[in-house]
């Protein structure tokens, strides 16, 4: 996981989002696509963390593609969860 100094380098899931309109399960296609992409740089590099923060309602969500809650942002207002590949 390459970790040092208390610091684990991690993939940023961010502003995932899909164009209003989008059929539903399009944000699922995303998600499969930056797996890829991360299982891609973990081959050439080694890096096994996936890590996003997010409201408490797509918490749900998110555990469906394996991410774990491991705890609140600075602000408390975000979700950090993390997976691992
Ligand atoms: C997140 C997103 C990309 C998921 O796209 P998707 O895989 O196509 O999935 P859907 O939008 O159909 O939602 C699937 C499930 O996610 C959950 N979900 C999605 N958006 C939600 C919301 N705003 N509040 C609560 N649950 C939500 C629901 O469980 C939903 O299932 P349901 O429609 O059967 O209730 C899309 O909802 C989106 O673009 N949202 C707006 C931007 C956003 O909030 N991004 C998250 C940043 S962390």
């Amino acid at each position: 996981m390459n970790i040092d100094r208390g610091v684990a380098q991690a993939y940023l899931l961010g502003q995932l989002a899909k164009a209003d309109g989008a059929e539903k399960g399009f944000g699922r296609e995303m998600m499969e696509h930056a797996f890829e992409l991360f299982q891609g740089g973990n081959e050439m590099f080694g890096c096994r963390v996936v890590r996003l923060d997010c409201r408490d309602a797509l918490m749900h969500y998110y555990e469906s593609f394996g991410f774990v809650f491991i705890g609140k942002n600075r602000k408390s207002d975000l979700n950090q969860m993390i997976a691992i590949i």
